[in-house]
């Protein structure tokens, strides 16, 4: 799904920066464009953002617990 229609960036894309790292607004936005146009994209990419670090913390109190 494009997330970003301006500079055609795809939810997949965005993932996987994610994944990789880039996951804060300031990194996507050097990485992918997204937001650079007319904004409209912002709030898609902040729930995509929420939902990986929601995400990541789960993981971090599994291990945690796992240790
Ligand atoms: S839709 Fe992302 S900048 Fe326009």
């Amino acid at each position: 799904m494009i997330v970003c229609i301006c500079n055609n960036v795809k939810d997949r894309q965005i993932k996987a920066a994610m994944a990789s790292g880039i996951d804060s607004m300031k990194a996507l936005q050097n990485a992918l464009d997204v937001t650079n146009c007319c904004g409209c994209c912002e709030p898609m990419i902040n729930d995509l953002l929420e939902e990986h670090h929601a995400n990541q913390s789960d993981l971090v109190s599994q291990l945690a617990y796992a240790v």
